[in-house]
């Protein structure tokens, strides 16, 4: 058996933010420091919502990955590459999709949500209900054990260790049960004060300029009862504070900013103008990264290759495992 290998995944959504920098990479970024990595671009699981206008797929696949490199992920470290240059879990989604009872699907509670929730998008489609069916041959193609998810995720992850169990039922114990690496990751919320998302228009991206980030926080929302200068606030509530001071912000900082909020002694621009430059600070090395690479127009790309190569080897030996315990060679 070979050692613990983890596996994740992005939809290429473009750009990254601080969401997905606090939420995932600087996960990432620790994983593959200790363990055999494969990261990959999920460009089939973008298509199960967005399969109507693909389009700008390309270059979001190659502005995310720019962001993946400028953050410190390795391509020595870890094997980078996309969904779609490996064909095999093309093969094993129809082969488990074989032995995926519906029900399964049909409770999955993500899939309940999302069908009430997106209004914009037809979702009553096969791969949009069979995508935690893709995601689970996404792993264990490759016969990952550990699948590092935010807690949204989890649903899925269970799901795909049913199913596994129940491929290793049926054909014999081919794969390991895919584990959880549940992440804690520190709430991300943007400029409106809701959860960090691109899809709500309140990002702060990771490659914004240095004026845009001063702009965009200048802008932000802070707590909202806290209408005049001469109004005592509380940090605790205030979005401006619980992302960006709790994240950048040393102890002697933080001091200072709660007792001036809560006894007014400070307005909200003065607390925002103290951490806009540790944030641009932040950002000054990746964005240079970004800049470096960003001169190579073909880097992505090789990058995405060369990791094609690698985790098609190690697919292409499992799936003639899978074709063996099926009775298919
Ligand atoms: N479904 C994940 C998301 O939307 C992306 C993903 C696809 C994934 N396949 C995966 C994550 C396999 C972990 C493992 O974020
Ligand atoms: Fe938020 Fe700072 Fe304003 Fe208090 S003073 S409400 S912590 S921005």
């Amino acid at each position: 058996m070979h050692q613990s290998r983890v596996l994740s995944g992005m939809r290429p959504t473009g750009k990254l933010h601080f969401g997905h920098y606090h939420g995932v990479l600087a996960n990432w970024l620790k994983l593959q420091e200790e363990y055999e990595c494969f990261f990959f671009v999920a460009d089939w699981h973008a298509l199960t919502t967005d399969y109507a206008s693909p389009k700008g797929i390309r270059e979001n696949i190659r502005q995310m990955v720019l962001d993946w490199l400028s953050v410190g992920i390795d391509p020595k470290r870890a094997t980078i590459f996309r969904q779609s240059s490996v064909r095999e879990h093309a093969e094993l989604f129809v082969l488990l999709s074989m032995i995926t009872p519906l029900s399964w699907l049909e409770r999955n509670p993500t899939y309940k949500e999302q069908l009430q929730e997106i209004r914009d998008k037809d979702l009553h489609t096969f791969g949009f209900l069979g995508y935690p069916v893709l995601q689970t041959a996404d792993i264990i193609v490759y016969k990952a054990d550990k699948v590092p998810v935010g807690i949204d995720q989890a649903p899925h992850l269970e799901l795909s260790r049913e199913i596994t169990r129940r491929f290793n039922h049926f054909y014999g114990p081919v794969f390991p049960e895919p584990q959880t690496l549940l992440t804690a990751s520190p709430k991300v919320l943007g400029t409106d004060g809701r959860k960090m998302s691109k899809s709500y228009n309140n990002a702060i991206l990771l490659s914004d300029a240095p004026e845009v980030i001063e702009q965009k926080i200048l802008h932000m929302m802070t707590d909202t009862a806290r209408k005049r200068r001469t109004d005592a606030g509380n940090p605790d509530v205030c979005p401006l504070f619980i992302t960006f001071h709790t994240l950048y912000s040393d102890e002697k900082t933080i001091e200072w900013v709660r007792e001036g909020c809560t006894k007014a002694t400070i307005g909200c621009t003065e607390c925002k103008k103290s951490v806009i430059p540790k944030v641009i600070e932040m950002l000054g090395p990746i964005q240079k990264r970004r800049a470096e690479f960003e001169k190579d127009p073909e880097l992505i790309e090789s990058i995405l290759n060369e990791g094609a190569k690698k985790a098609s080897r190690v697919a292409a030996d499992n799936m003639a495992e899978v074709r063996k315990a099926m009775g298919l060679e």
